[in-house]
């Protein structure tokens, strides 16, 4: 819609409708992001009744919050473009509109700064099914110019709103919540480790006062992209508040003529953080993930746990034996194979497999997998060398950074936006790939850069992209160190995420809670630990760390010599439950539950035609009061009945200490959706660290 003073545009999907608006020729702004408006809401009006009073002490008129805040118009917080010519004078845009383009699902909206050579583009595109609304920003012009900062396109917070929810985490304590006041000022995030990093996981969720996880309104953000992002989420001294999310800033190294921001992917919701939650599991795995084949997620064994270094064919044999007895159905051989690589000082980049290890190469270690009905993957980390390795003492060149920088690990990173490096690495892993039949590689990044360096994490994309074009049966698991590379950048070329090197069934419990609200089932892996978690030194039961297990793409990863029978026969049951159930739970969307005692995490897994849902109530600590607290459930139809059955009423050895006969102990229930969202479920008492499953199914 256009007149002399304003235009207009909005995007629809069947939960939110998204207005731009723009005086004359400029910038627009974000006039209305929430529910679905009515068809014939008159733009005009909300443009209109959009603009704020002027009162004293302010300019006469209040600067736009564009979708590109401009310094050049007095915008009083962080423009949303900073540039310089090549020779270094800062250039300060003012954009004016060029052209719209808008088809039914995209809205290409293009600015131009004629005395600069400036050409800004900004990109909206819905998804009716999803519901998540991807944009982009593109900036080309006709000299060079050095870019500092670009936002993806800027949205604004809202102002019905006390805090923000971020994520941060750490090596074996990944995705943590952070819920900050907004105040006047911003809220900066910037991770300039050259890769997504555990410390912080580029998302932002923003709930409206008194939501939760299953009611209110809430607006979430996730920035796709695996090179490090800056996140500012800032409360202008008007009281308006903007959000901008793009790649760190100055990680484009050298002045050129186009950039491209990286997808941000946006959603609100008037469901709660579920709502969220679910369009962007549902984004991920319907739109973003490309599987590499229509198979079931199998059953993963991975050995790192169980040897490390100590690589020994009879025991690997021994191992991927008991493995696929247990119900594994992929072997994945984990660091420790090629180069002389007995511990970790050595061998990064050498990717030939060590004959002292195997004489006879990797194929008698994968025919014996292959005849206990697994298949095989195996560990790179392709980005990575040791200065004690071949290469580096032929092309020491070739790593990233200065020669006395601090090692990580002991290695360094190679410089991946050079070809030949690319070339290299793509050869040798293509010689093993050839070589052998491979289906699965677990691709690690267990250092951080020197710097933060965009041609990094485009040189890594373009040699994943490459090997996946020509190996695409090949799938491929996201690890830096567990969880450091984990967004929707990297799951467009990869399958899977390490989600963290913490095997402890307590830890990963609140981690996958969290994880839910960004990652869908089908990339989440998860594995049985060994006993004694190898990260904590805490001690959990089997039923325990294999049901939590079995809330994601689940795996083992303990030496299986060290099960006793007990131990084997829940693992067995568990694992055999999981891949019964495994066609309708990798779709279904995760609900994570508002569990009335804090030391319960719960989630319920709906299934897609909502005719079935499991819940995992898993007990994290000890609770306050004496009798556990009844568990609402969520997104029933309130009339229909369910039945609802215990499932691990029997694996769970009762302690004594529940004495009592609460019916689930017995048998199943029927009853309805509205009691099961109103009263909720109660369950038998147990001790801490262990795991009720509930299985429902509309009747
Ligand atoms: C990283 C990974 C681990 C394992 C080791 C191997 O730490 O996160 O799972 O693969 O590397 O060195």
């Amino acid at each position: 819609m256009i007149d002399e003073t304003f235009q207009a545009w909005r995007l629809d999907d069947v939960r939110q409708t998204l207005v731009l608006a723009a005086r004359r020729t400029r910038l627009p702004e974000v006039v209305y992001w929430g529910p679905p408006l009515p068809a014939e809401e008159d733009l005009a009006t909300l443009f209109h009744a959009h603009a704020l009073d002027v009162t004293g002490g302010m300019l006469d008129e209040n600067p736009d919050l564009s979708i590109c805040p401009e310094a050049s118009r007095t915008f009083p917080g962080q423009p949303g473009l900073i540039i310089r010519s090549e020779g270094g004078t800062p250039l300060l845009p003012k954009f004016c509109y060029d052209r719209a383009d808008q088809t039914d699902d995209t809205l290409t909206l293009r600015y131009k700064d004629a005395d600069l050579g400036l050409h800004y583009a900004a990109q909206f595109k819905t998804d009716p099914d999803t519901r998540v609304i991807t944009c982009k920003a593109t900036l080309d012009t006709d000299a060079p110019v050095h870019l500092h900062w670009m936002a993806a396109p800027v949205m604004p917070g809202p102002q019905l709103s006390d805090e923000m929810i971020d994520v941060a985490g750490r090596w074996t304590g990944e995705f943590q919540l952070n819920r900050t006041a907004w105040s006047p000022g911003m809220r900066y995030r910037e991770n300039r480790t050259g890769r997504t990093g555990h410390e912080h996981f580029p998302g932002l969720i923003v709930p409206c006062r008194g939501a939760t996880n299953t009611l209110g309104q809430a607006y979430a953000f996730h920035y796709g992209w695996s090179g490090g992002h800056k996140m500012i989420a800032e409360e202008l001294p008007d009281g308006r508040r903007q959000i901008q999310f793009g790649h760190a800033a100055r990680m484009e190294v050298n002045a050129a003529t186009h950039f491209s921001s990286a997808s941000l992917y946006i959603t609100f919701s008037d469901d709660g953080l579920n709502g969220c939650a679910v369009a962007f599991q549902r984004h991920l795995r319907d739109r973003i993930v490309t599987p590499a084949n229509d198979r079931p997620r199998p059953v993963h064994y991975n050995c790192w746990e169980a040897v490390y270094f100590d690589h020994k064919l009879d025991v690997l044999k021994d191992i991927a034996t008991r493995a696929a007895d247990l119900g594994a159905e992929r072997f994945v051989l984990d660091d420790g194979w090629f180069g002389q690589r007995d511990d970790d000082t050595t061998s990064l980049s050498d990717w030939e497999v060590d004959p002292r290890k195997y004489p006879d190469g990797l194929g008698p270690l994968i025919d014996h997998v292959h005849a206990a009905g697994m298949s095989f993957g195996i560990w790179f980390e392709p980005e990575m060398i040791n200065p004690d390795s071949n290469l580096h003492r032929a092309h020491p060149d070739w790593a990233l950074g200065s020669e006395d920088q601090t090692l990580g690990r002991q290695q360094k990173a190679l410089n991946m936006g050079l070809p030949e490096v690319r070339d290299f690495v793509y050869d040798r892993m293509a010689a093993i790939l050839s070589e052998y039949p491979i289906d699965y590689i677990k691709w690690d990044h267990n250092r951080v850069l020197p710097a933060p360096d965009a041609d990094q994490t485009r040189g890594s994309y373009a040699l994943i992209d490459r090997l996946r074009a020509d190996f695409p049966a090949v799938e491929i698991e996201s690890c830096a160190s567990g969880g450091g590379r984990i967004d929707f950048g990297i799951l467009k070329r990869t399958q899977r995420v390490w989600l963290s090197d913490s095997n402890d069934a307590l830890e990963r419990l609140k981690m996958q809670h969290n994880a839910a609200l960004f990652l869908p089932m089908s990339v989440t892996g998860s594995h049985v630990g060994p006993r004694r978690c190898h990260t904590s030194g805490r001690v959990l039961d089997i039923s325990f760390r294999a049901w939590v297990a079995a809330q994601r793409h689940m795996g083992f990863e303990m030496d299986p010599r060290e099960l006793d029978p007990r131990e084997e026969a829940v693992l067995r049951e568990v694992t055999s439950w999981w891949k019964h159930n495994r066609d309708w739970l990798i779709p279904a969307d995760i609900l994570r539950l508002d569990s009335a005692d804090p030391a319960v995490i719960a989630e319920q897994q709906m299934a897609r035609d909502h005719s079935r849902f499991v819940v995992f109530a898993g007990k994290a600590g000890t609770s306050t009061q004496i009798a556990p607290r009844p568990l609402r459930l969520t997104r029933l139809e309130p009339d229909a009945r369910y039945r609802v059955t215990l499932v691990n009423r029997n694996n769970i050895a009762p302690p004594a200490l529940s004495r009592g006969n609460p019916i689930l102990k017995e048998r199943s229930i029927e009853v309805s959706g509205t009691w099961l969202m109103t009263q909720g479920l109660t369950l038998p008492w147990s001790f801490p660290e262990t795991m009720w499953v509930l299985e429902g199914e509309k009747l």
